[in-house]
């Protein structure tokens, strides 16, 4: 049995200077084992989505070959990276149900270089109740994922807003975590539940599973209110929190719009560096090759 200590132990940031930049990384010669990346918060519209896309475009931006899994049935994600997943015939709900589907006939490419997507529509909201009844029901996904590990470098997994079977899955096919927390007054409500549900799955079904970092979303550096809410999200988390912080702009839903990562929408931007950082620090810490 785990302590909530070892449970969220990640690799200590290589500086706790919030101006320290971390170095380009090295272009990999080389491609795959993916490391799996979930994104998750049970809480709604903490930019779990956003962080997926962008994180992901900065990681294909240095090299690094992508395969980004769409989780919710919403679809954002895949809206977001210009693919209207309503016009597919089959997206990740076919892969949860049929084990002999190829990964590969529901895998789409993007307008962007590295960048490949499983798709996901409504179909997916019906999965968690017919995975049920299902034998290794929390497995599933891991072993679709397990088909394609070898093409791709990080296989990234934008979760819905829900600790139930879907997200399960995701943390039981993942190396890794993400917490995005908007830094907004309720931000760490309910994340005493996201832990405890970590720390269950790494006891019963992932025991390498590791949380790669907190990282705080929404920033409003001209409010006092942020500066406060940081303050407690780092006197809970500690070197857990990435330094890296994505800052409030209506650049994000404007690159949404456009069905675009900001990092290609309006590269330039403050939200597109501030992602590319996160990439860097990322692999930084050992979280992305
Ligand atoms: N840094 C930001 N600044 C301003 N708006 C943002 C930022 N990040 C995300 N948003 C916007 O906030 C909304 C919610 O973001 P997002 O969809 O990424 O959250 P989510 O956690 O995936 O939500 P859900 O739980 O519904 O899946 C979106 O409209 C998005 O464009
Ligand atoms: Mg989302």
């Amino acid at each position: 049995m785990m302590n909530s200590q070892q449970a969220l132990d990640i690799p200590k940031s290589t500086s706790t200077d919030p101006e320290q930049d971390f170095d380009d990384p090295a272009p990999l010669d080389t491609h795959g084992p993916a490391r799996v990346i979930a994104m998750v918060n049970q809480k709604g519209g903490v930019g779990k989505t956003t962080s997926s896309i962008n994180l992901g475009a900065s990681l294909a931006a240095y090299g690094r070959k992508m395969l980004l899994v769409d989780f919710d049935p919403q679809g954002a994600l895949s809206v977001g990276l210009g693919i209207n997943p309503y016009e597919l015939e089959i997206s990740v709900y076919n892969l949860l149900m049929n084990s002999r589907l190829d990964p590969h006939e529901v895998i789409v490419g993007t307008d962007f270089d590295n960048i490949d997507i499983i798709p996901a529509n409504i179909d997916l909201s019906a999965a968690e109740v017919q995975l049920v009844g299902e034998v290794a029901r929390e497995q599933i996904l891991s072993r679709v994922l397990s088909k394609v590990t070898d093409e791709y470098d990080v296989i990234l997994i934008d979760c819905q807003p829900s600790l139930g079977l879907l997200t399960v899955n995701a943390l039981t096919a993942a190396h890794g975590v993400i917490i995005p927390l908007e830094t907004e007054f309720f931000a760490l409500r309910g994340v005493a539940l996201l832990v405890e549900t970590i720390e269950k799955i790494q006891d019963r079904l992932n025991p390498s599973l590791v949380v790669d970092g907190i990282l705080a979303t929404m920033y409003d550096s001209r409010t006092l209110h942020s500066k406060e809410v940081m303050t407690r999200v780092t006197e809970a988390f500690d070197d857990k929190v990435f330094d890296t912080v994505i800052n409030r702009t209506v650049k994000f839903p404007d690159a949404s719009v456009a069905a675009e990562p900001i990092t290609s929408f309006a590269p330039k931007h403050a939200g597109s560096e501030a992602y590319r950082r996160l990439a860097r620090e990322l692999i930084a810490r050992g979280g992305a090759p």
